[in-house]
């Protein structure tokens, strides 16, 4: 079977509906309060949200920061947050449409990297960690939030994905990237009927810190 790659192309024909879906705008919510309970933001603190999308998870965190970028490869994507910036005239946010997978790094390092629903698009998932590590100032703090291992059913077994991840083998790859204190929780589950079943997904929040 051939797979489908879901591409920026794709994220950028999702743009446009992507905040009117209750679902997403909840599991933002849900991502959000767990970053809270486990991270001690302040307001000096910058980050970065990975993955970003339009932003969902970026705005609700954006007053507990100094600043934060969002960084996503949709331009698409990109063009609903800006409308959502000057809409809300939002002064401490940037915006930068890259690829870690690909694109160098800018010159630039954060005290927190978040990244919501991203990992499982891409496919060197120790190199990210390896690039995120690079990226966060000493001390500072990661929060990753996925899927946990699922059966290939979420996105559907033709599409080019990791089917989630195994906590443990996950917490592997970010302590061999440089991570110590990774703890996880579950924040949320999203619900999808596959074949006629009623399933349920778990997501978790991965918090890390660069030692
Ligand atoms: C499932 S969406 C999640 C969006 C947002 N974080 C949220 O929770 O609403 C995945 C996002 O990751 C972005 N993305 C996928 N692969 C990427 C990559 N290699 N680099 C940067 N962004 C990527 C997509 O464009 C999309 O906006």
């Amino acid at each position: 079977m051939s797979k489908v790659v879901l591409d920026a192309a794709h994220f950028d024909s999702k743009a446009r509906q992507w905040d009117t879906n209750p679902v997403f705008r909840e599991r933002a919510a849900r991502i959000a309060a767990a970053i809270r309970d486990r991270i001690p933001l302040s307001r000096s603190m910058t980050a970065l949200d990975y993955g970003s999308g339009t932003g969902l998870l970026a705005f609700l965190l954006k007053d507990e920061l100094s600043h934060i970028t969002l960084m996503d490869s949709s331009a698409g994507m990109l063009a609903v947050a800006a409308e959502k910036m000057q809409a809300q005239r939002v002064g401490n946010m940037t915006l930068r449409q890259v690829d870690l997978s690909a694109d160098p790094p800018a010159d630039e390092t954060y005290d927190l990297i978040c990244t919501a629903m991203t990992l499982h698009h891409i496919p060197d998932t120790a190199h990210i960690l390896q690039v995120f590590q690079r990226l966060l100032k000493p001390g500072g703090w990661l929060a990753v939030a996925d899927l946990d291992r699922e059966d290939g059913r979420f996105h559907g077994p033709e599409v080019d994905v990791h089917h989630g991840f195994e906590r443990a083998a996950l917490a592997a790859l970010a302590e061999s990237a440089g991570f110590t204190d990774i703890a996880f929780t579950t924040v949320f589950e999203i619900e999808k009927d596959r074949d006629g079943d009623n399933r349920r997904y778990p997501v978790f929040l991965m918090t890390a810190r660069r030692s």
